[in-house]
């Protein structure tokens, strides 16, 4: 009997048919060569999941620029003509496979771990410290100085390169990281974003240079060619922050980017799941609302590797899609599992036992293997 779980029913993004509904989440595994290269152990990987059946890839962050963008070191980059090349090794490995891959292009703004100076809307000194297992710097985050307009600008052409370059690489697609507290996120955020010009104050006015870059790669790319945007309200170094006026703020968001044109909206989670963030603070369920105002497909994310939970959302038309992420790393074959309804394995935080890389998961992985290998001891 065909299995015909709601996750596992195809659907459009743009004009390209999605297999099922179940995506790979963003996850930065620190693996390029120093340059920022794509290795060949970033193409095995990406592939691994194109053939254990995941509709769509989105792969991990990737700096638009050489100057400021990098967050951590050995992060890949979609800047020069070598990172085109690495990147066209993954998508063509993808593609054989029949897999969809998207590029997630990034810039990191006042959360870089690697660039000696950092830059952001406006010199405020970001909350948290800085994560462990990436990058040459830890504790707390320097104070980045403030991009003028000609630095905005720069930041434009950056991301719209990236985007061309991928497109170029053989992406189905961008999506433009505005999420997490990055730089983008860092515009759009009330206490990171202290400027007086039209990139700052009201809301509309944070939200602009995102919008301007999705308008700008949208007149550079072709027609077929998806955007999307990656948006969420808590930071990876402020969890529990929330839009200020819930779902006024979720509306002008949406909106904004929907007018600019994107293609795909992608709200994400962090370590506390899809409940706890997918609300806003007045509790209207903030995918299920980037659907109805936009009219666009949204992806879910934050622990949807529960398949109940998962086919709910969807079945309720709370989202479209669901991005897995850690519980991807051990499931690389998650969609094919379900199809099969063979169990799931647990992530555990000991894959990154060896550090985040996907060399660390590999020398873990096969630590593992040998032990289970290994006869009971009589
Ligand atoms: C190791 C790791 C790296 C991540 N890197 C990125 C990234 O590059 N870009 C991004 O938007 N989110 C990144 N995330 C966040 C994930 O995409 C996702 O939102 C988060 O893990 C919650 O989903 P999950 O519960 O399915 O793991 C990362 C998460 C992890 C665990």
């Amino acid at each position: 009997m065909p299995n015909t779980l709601p996750i596992l029913t195809p659907a459009f993004i743009n004009d390209t048919l999605i297999n099922n509904r179940i995506i790979l989440a963003p996850m930065s595994r620190a693996s390029a060569e120093d340059d920022g290269t794509p290795t060949q152990n970033m193409m095995t990987y990406y592939e691994s999941f194109a053939k254990g059946g995941y509709g769509l890839l989105i792969t991990e962050g990737t700096y638009t620029d050489a100057n400021y963008a990098q967050s951590y070191a050995n992060q890949p980059g979609m800047v020069t003509e070598r990172h085109k090349l690495g990147w066209q090794n993954v998508t063509q490995a993808v593609k054989k496979t029949n897999g969809k891959i998207i590029l997630q292009i990034f810039h990191a703004g006042a959360l870089s771990q690697h660039v000696t100076q950092s830059y952001a809307p406006s010199a405020v000194k970001p909350a948290g410290t800085m994560l462990e297992g990436y990058g040459h710097k830890q504790g707390a985050y320097d104070i980045p100085k403030t991009l003028d307009l000609n630095d905005i600008q720069a930041i434009k052409q950056g991301f719209v390169q990236a985007a061309q370059l991928a497109e170029e690489a053989g992406f189905d697609g961008v999506e433009i990281h505005c999420a997490n507290g990055y730089l983008l996120d860092q515009f759009l955020t009330d206490y990171s974003n202290e400027r007086d010009d039209q990139y700052g104050g009201p809301l509309q006015n944070r939200i602009r240079l995102t919008c301007e870059i999705i308008r700008e790669i949208k007149q550079r790319t072709g027609y077929a060619f998806i955007i999307g945007v990656r948006l969420s309200q808590s930071k990876a170094n402020n969890l529990d922050y929330f839009w200020p006026n819930g779902v006024t703020d979720a509306h002008a968001i949406f909106t904004s980017v929907a007018d600019a044109g994107v293609h795909y909206i992608h709200l994400a989670s962090d370590m506390k799941g899809y409940t706890y963030h997918s609300r806003t603070k007045d509790k209207i369920n903030l995918t299920a609302y980037a659907r109805d105002v936009t009219g666009l497909p949204v992806l879910a994310n934050g622990g949807l590797h529960d398949i109940e939970l998962a086919n709910a959302v969807i079945d309720k038309k709370q989202a479209d899609f669901i991005a897995v992420g850690k519980s991807a790393m051990v499931n690389p074959d998650l969609p094919q599992k379900i199809q099969a309804g063979k169990p799931i394995s647990e992530f555990t935080f000991d894959v990154f036992k060896y550090g985040v890389s996907i060399e660390g998961q590999l020398k873990w992985q096969s630590e593992n293997e040998t032990r289970r290998g290994r006869p009971e001891k009589s």
